[in-house]
């Protein structure tokens, strides 16, 4: 079976109702986490400003949340030089 995770422009990572009984979330020690009750579609976190992590509580609206792709094309607008290709490998690491 296939789940669906759609990465929202702006906010979370969303997962359908349909698709949220299919979804065992884990701990980093493996310990299950309890979900939403069934019939309820998953939404997660990914700007780190939730305070029901790993669930988004639509934080991100309030703190002008910008996924990294996105908040790059703002950043070369207004600092050209600042513009970097996120899609390429990275070669250096300076330290
Ligand atoms: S993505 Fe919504 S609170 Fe973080």
């Amino acid at each position: 079976m296939t789940i669906t995770i759609t990465v929202r422009k702006t906010g979370s990572l969303f997962i359908t109702a349909d698709d949220a009984p299919n979804v065992r979330l884990i701990d980093h020690e493996g310990n299950e986490i309890p979900k939403p009750p069934e019939g309820k579609p998953l939404s997660l976190c990914r700007c780190g400003a939730s305070s029901r992590k790993p669930f988004c509580d639509g934080t991100h609206s309030k703190i002008g949340f910008l996924a990294g792709e996105f908040a790059q094309e703002i950043a070369a607008q207004v600092v050209p030089s600042a513009a970097v290709d996120v899609a390429a490998p990275v070669t250096e690491i300076k330290t």
